[in-house]
């Protein structure tokens, strides 16, 4: 027997991939799984500091408040000082919501900024706020 899928299968597929691609608001298990291979080390966040100013200061403000101009969207830049992450924690949801975009209102950086420049991202952002979990640490559950 010839094994064959039906069109409206393949489209529900496609539908799928499509939507776990989008970052999800309220946390993305699959992101959370993510371990940061980047030791969270001065180096490192020297690193993401620099590329922090250079991409996303326009929006997310000097000091990560959410106080940067260039937003026009609905939503304000989240302030990335705080303990309130809308898509999740973990490095590794940050790592995600930076990589393939958080909405409309911020694009991706996949493809602009190398895997281990968003990591030092991550690590710099940590470094700025109180809720400076361990690298790699598990999801809240
Ligand atoms: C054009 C404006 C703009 C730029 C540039 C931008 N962002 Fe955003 N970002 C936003 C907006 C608006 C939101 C909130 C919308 C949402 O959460 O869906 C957001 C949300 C986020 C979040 C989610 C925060 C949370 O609470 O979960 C992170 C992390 C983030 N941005 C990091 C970055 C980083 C890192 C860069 C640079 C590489 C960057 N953004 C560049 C507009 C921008």
């Amino acid at each position: 027997m010839r094994a064959s899928l039906s069109a409206p299968a393949v489209v529900a597929v496609l539908l799928a991939g499509a939507a776990f691609a989008q970052v999800k608001r309220g946390g993305n298990p699959e992101a959370a799984r993510l371990v940061n291979p980047v030791e969270r080390s001065p180096t490192s966040i020297a690193a993401g500091r620099r590329i922090y100013q250079r991409m996303c200061e326009r929006c997310h403000g000097p000091a990560g408040k959410g106080d940067g101009t260039s937003a026009t969207g609905a939503e304000p830049p989240s302030d990335l000082t705080d303990d309130l992450w809308a898509h999740g924690s973990t490095d590794g949801e940050i790592y995600t919501v930076i990589h393939d975009g958080s909405s409309i209102d911020m694009d991706g950086y996949a493809g602009r900024v190398s895997d281990t420049d968003i990591w030092n991202v991550v690590n710099y952002l940590r470094s700025l706020g109180p809720a400076a979990a361990p690298a790699g640490a598990a999801p809240p559950r």
